[in-house]
Parts: C-alpha cells; sequence; structure tokens
C-alpha cells in the first residue's frame, strides 16, 4: 500500500511517502530558525509557516519517493494531541487531498505514531513490529515526556506522564539560565560532554516515588537557585560544563530508572525510546548500558526519525489500515487534547 502522511502538530512541516512498511521519503522543514528570536514556539507563526510549506514539501516528498499523485492509495495524518491551529494545517490538507483523490483518510494520534519511529529507524529497520512486543516505550520531547505499555500491536497504555514540564523543556529551560540560544537541549548536550557529571548534585525528582509519572519543574528551579549562588559559573567554561553534564545526569536517570523500573515490573524484554530528547547523548548512553545490564532489548529512534516527522505517522497509518481499523472521515476535526488511549 502506498501513503501520503502528514504531521504537523508543533514546529516542524513534515510530509512522507510510505510504501508496505517502508519509508521511500520524509521531508521535514523544521521552524526551529524562526522561532528562535522568540525563546519559543509562536502558535500563530507556526501555522503561518505550516501553511507556506506544506505544498513545496509535499511536492518534494512525491518527487523524492519517485510517487506519482495517482499512485497515493491512501493519505494520513496527525489529529491531535499538539497546536491547534498548527493540527489544522496538516489536517485539513490531508482531508482535502483524500476527498479529492478519493482515496481513504486515516486520522493519527502523535503519540501513537511516535511509538512505531524506532522500528523505522533502528538498525536494521524491521517492519515486522509484532515481534518485539510487548515493550516499554519512552517518549519525550520538548511537548511531551510519557511512558506506555505496548502489550501487543495497536494495545497500548499510558503508565505515566509528566506532571508539570516535559523532559526537554526542562533541558531548554536550563539551557537558557545559561544563556545559550533556543532549543538549548542540543547545546547543552554538547556542553556536558566535556564536564564531570559528578561535580553538582541535583534532585532526581520522583525517582524513587511509586508512579511511573515525570516532574522537572523543580530541577530547573533548583538550577536558577543555584546560579543565583553561583553567578561567575556563568562565565567559567570548565564550570558551565560541568554544570551541564550534572543536570543532564539527573534528568537522564530519572528517565533511565524509571524506563528500566517499568520495563522490569511488566516482565517485557524489550524498550523503545524515541521524540527529540532521544538524541541525547547521555540518554542513549546511560539506556542502552541499563538495558545491557538488564537484558532488556532496546531500540532507539535515530537521527531525523526521534524529531517530529511524517513518516512515523504514515507507517502507523498503514498499520491500522492493514488492521482493518476503518478510515477516519473527510470532516474529522483537529484533537489538541486528544489522550493517548489503550
Ligand atoms: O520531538 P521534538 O523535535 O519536538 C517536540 O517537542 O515535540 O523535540 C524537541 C526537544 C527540544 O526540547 C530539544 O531541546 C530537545 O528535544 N532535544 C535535546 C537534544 N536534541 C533535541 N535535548 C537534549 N539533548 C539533545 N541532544
Ligand atoms: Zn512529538
Amino acid at each position: 500500500m502506498t501513503l501520503l502522511a502528514l504531521e504537523t502538530s508543533c514546529d516542524e512541516t513534515s510530509a512522507a511517502v510510505v510504501r508496505d512498511g517502508v519509508v521511500l521519503a520524509n521531508v521535514v522543514a523544521s521552524q526551529i530558525k524562526l522561532h528562535a528570536e522568540y525563546g519559543g514556539v509562536v502558535p500563530e507563526l507556526a501555522t503561518r509557516e505550516h501553511l507556506r510549506n506544506l505544498p513545496p514539501v509535499v511536492v518534494r516528498a512525491l518527487v523524492q519517493a519517485g510517487v506519482g499523485v495517482a499512485e497515493i492509495e491512501a493519505v494520513a495524518a496527525t489529529r491531535g494531541p499538539g497546536l491547534p491551529a498548527a493540527l489544522m494545517a496538516g489536517l485539513k490538507t490531508a482531508e482535502g487531498l483524500a476527498f479529492a483523490l478519493r482515496r481513504p483518510f486515516v486520522g493519527i494520534h502523535h503519540h501513537e505514531a511516535h511509538l512505531y519511529s524506532p522500528w523505522i529507524s533502528g538498525t536494521p529497520p524491521t517492519a515486522d513490529f509484532a515481534a518485539f512486543q510487548p515493550n516499554v516505550s519512552l517518549i519525550v520531547s520538548g511537548g511531551h515526556t510519557m511512558l506506555v505499555h505496548v502489550a501487543a500491536e495497536l494495545e497500548h497504555r499510558v503508565l505515566g506522564s509528566t506532571v508539570d514540564d516535559a523532559a526537554g523543556e526542562c533541558f531548554d529551560k536550563v539551557a537558557k539560565l545559561i544563556g545559550l540560544p533556543y532549543p538549548g537541549g542540543p547545546e547543552l548536550d554538547r556542553l556536558a560532554g566535556g564536564g564531570n557529571p559528578r561535580t553538582y548534585d541535583f534532585p532526581r525528582p520522583m525517582l524513587n516515588d511509586e508512579t511511573d509519572d515525570f516532574s522537572f519543574s523543580g530541577l530547573k528551579t533548583s538550577v536558577r537557585y543555584f546560579l543565583q549562588k553561583n553567578p561567575a559559573l556563568l562565565n567559567d567554561l570548565p564550570g558551565l560544563r560541568n554544570l551541564c553534564a550534572s543536570v543532564q545526569a539527573a534528568i537522564v536517570e530519572v528517565l533511565v530508572g524509571k524506563t528500566v523500573r517499568a520495563a522490569r515490573r511488566l516482565g517485557v524484554r524489550c524498550v523503545t525510546a524515541s521524540g527529540g530528547v532521544t538524541c541525547n547523548r547521555g540518554l542513549r548512553r546511560d539506556l542502552a548500558e541499563a538495558c545491557r545490564r538488564e537484558g532488556l532489548v532496546l531500540r532507539l529512534a535515530s537521527g531525523e526519525l526521534c524529531t517530529d516527522n511524517a513518516a512515523m505517522v504514515g507507517i502507523l497509518a498503514e498499520r491500522k489500515l492493514l488492521h482493518g481499523v476503518a478510515p477516519t472521515s473527510y470532516d474529522a476535526e483537529i484533537e489538541p487534547g486528544w489522550a493517548l488511549a489503550g
């Protein structure tokens, strides 16, 4: 089956062409530079940019895939959760295309799509999704941090999520406190690479509580107080590296600890991770090490499939159609606050 998929839930405009579980093209137009001067995503600007980017991004995906419009057998788009007007740009474009082509339309849950990115980008890529289920999946980005139990394909349950800031938000806010440009997560990661993670002891919020929930706003606040007491650190590069390494170690320890504990409790043999923070080198290293110790198979999303993309949307849409899930109506509305159900 050949599908065209769109993703516009936040600040990436993406179109992908997927055929029989293989990603033929995945074009992503990132808006990071546009929003950087405002220090965060501006919803109105994001929507305008999506509307400007969608036509060329769709055409580029089709050309790269070598697929003509007439070959498209289904169209998919993210329905939620996300920024309302941004979602609307992609959803209405996809519904219109599906209607005009007289093809089924599939509205996709953004987080459910994230569950698929480790499989399509891992080594080797696999269409055998069932082989590694059940698993525990960590979805960790600037907008979300959650643990999901995937019992079988299309059967999942959210175990826990953040009660305040997402992990990526914590990276970005700490980065902003030390003067790094938005989004500061990747730069903080780079600085942390040259530092000693044991220099400063920051809190590991909710690491040992009974739930699978997360909390990161207290950690950010403790870094703010620490910097108020130690302002000279801001002009001391080795000190900053140690600070970044220590903050990163705290965030990563919580993410890894809770993910592995949930996997152990549920008796699964596989762990996956996706979302922008999965690019973090400390997280990739420590999660791999913890999974090795625990005898767990780890699948990490890689490259541009860590961050938001339409490939994961198309892959999930195809799986849904193959499993006999009914298409979505052409006039379905966005679901900005859509909770991931089982
Ligand atoms: O998935 P994503 O592109 O967008 C959403 O938030 O949905 O994730 C972006 C987030 C940002 O907070 C960014 O700082 C963070 O992922 N991020 C990182 C790294 N690369 C991206 N955080 C820490 N280390 C990184 N290497
Ligand atoms: Zn996302």
